[in-house]
């Protein structure tokens, strides 16, 4: 069968409507369920936009102190899974065991098989709630210690730092923590959404999709940049050898991570509010080692636009963010697993609501029809 255009990557293709967010290009704004997410980050904690994501609508005082006390209460891990988690090698990649904890969760989960909306919310508001203790349990094992319990006085993002390092640091830092996990919560079709919604579109079940969706944005042209970044600052070293690192870099052909964007292509609008709030990490730390990265990465970016044009993306900033907060390198993918897990799940709960089958055509390029050869005895 051949098709009439091809369009590699589905680039440019507009597969469906979502009412959940849309990049407005004329004022280059990300909008979640119509509010600016500019906006939503500098007045809103992470779990009103969790609640907006799946609702439509911001929580009152009333539904939020609920939705609060509900994440509290699914926080702590079965038994089963700390212990399968403890038995995972330490080489493997920090994605790989939150891929295999999604997974585990779908197999003990008794409703799995009820795809109902509200069975879905359950489940996307467990997974909400379970998946930083199992990030912070990993991140501990890989320092040789052991994992904090979940301390359910404590917010979303407080309690997050408390189970990774047993300390919650200053306001600033929780607060651009907060920011980044709005910033990364939402971003329409990308490819780990489309692929929780690919399979969605069998009607296979949220775990399913989710498991997916965690192998998806475990790549470096997606959430996997935010680590990249920081090994690329790493490999570059010093401020100097930014310049000379990157032609070499850009003659090497290599892609040079935390920079472009399918949709953004005159600068991605997450990245001033995150710059911003990764600027004031940098002030408050008044470290040289700090500095000396915060130089480098300016000193990157600054080159990138003169050399080829090319913008930075959210993991951009982000990447040193989470480095600057104290997170060690290949827990920062799984961080943005922790705040897309919202978007997925809205994704999935309105693909459910209008379902279509998603099954592309290729344009055949093998070899024209022959006939098979005698069988070799
Ligand atoms: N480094 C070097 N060149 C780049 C980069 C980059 N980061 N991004 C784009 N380009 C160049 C391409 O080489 C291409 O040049 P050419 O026309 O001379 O061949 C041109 O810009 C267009 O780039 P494409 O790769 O065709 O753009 P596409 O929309 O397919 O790719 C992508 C977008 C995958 C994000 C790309 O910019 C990239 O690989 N970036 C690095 C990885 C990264 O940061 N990913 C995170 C994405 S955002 C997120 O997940 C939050």
């Amino acid at each position: 069968m051949t098709t009439s255009a091809i369009h590699r990557g589905l680039a440019g293709v507009v597969v469906d409507t979502t009412e959940i967010s849309t990049v407005i290009e004329e004022t280059n704004s990300l909008t979640y369920r119509g509010y600016p997410v500019q906006d939503l980050a500098a007045r809103r904690s992470f779990e009103e936009v969790a609640y907006l994501l799946w609702h439509g609508e911001l929580p009152d005082a009333d539904r939020l102190r609920e939705f609060r006390a509900r994440e509290r209460a699914l926080r702590p891990l079965d038994r089963s899974l700390s212990e399968l988690l403890a038995r995972l090698p330490a080489t493997c990649h920090p994605m790989d065991v939150l891929r295999t904890a999604v997974s585990l969760l779908g197999a003990e989960d008794p409703a799995e098989d009820d795809g109902s909306p509200a069975a879905n919310r359950a489940k996307s508001l467990a997974l909400l709630a379970r998946l930083p203790v199992v990030v912070a349990a990993d991140h501990r094992r890989r320092r040789g210690l052991d994992p904090v319990r979940p301390d359910p006085e404590l917010g979303y993002a407080e309690n997050f730092f408390h189970m990774c390092f047993g300390t919650v640091p200053a306001p600033e830092v929780v607060r651009c923590f907060e920011v980044s996990l709005i910033l990364y919560a939402e971003h329409s079709f990308n490819a780990s959404t489309f692929t929780a919604r690919v399979v969605t579109s069998t009607l296979s079940d949220l775990y399913s999709a989710v498991t997916a969706a965690i192998g998806a944005l475990k790549g470096p042209l997606h959430g996997g940049a935010n680590e990249a970044v920081m090994h690329m600052l790493e490999e570059i070293g010093s401020p100097e050898r930014a310049e000379t690192w990157l032609d070499e870099a850009l003659a090497a052909k290599r892609k040079i991570m935390g920079f472009g964007h399918r949709v953004y292509k005159h600068g991605d609008s997450r990245v001033p509010l995150m710059q911003e709030a990764t600027d004031r990490l940098v002030a408050r730390a008044a470290d040289p080692e700090a500095t000396r990265l915060a130089t480098l990465h300016a000193a990157l970016r600054q080159a990138m636009l003169s050399r080829k044009g090319i913008h930075p993306n959210l993991d951009y900033p982000a990447g040193l963010a989470y480095h600057l907060m104290g997170f060690d390198t290949p827990a920062f993918t799984p961080l943005f697993v922790m705040s897309r897990i919202t978007g997925w799940t809205a994704h999935i709960t309105e693909q459910l609501a209008h379902n279509a089958l998603i099954r592309p055509l290729a344009s055949y390029a093998g070899p024209a029809q022959r006939p098979v050869p005698a069988a070799v005895r």
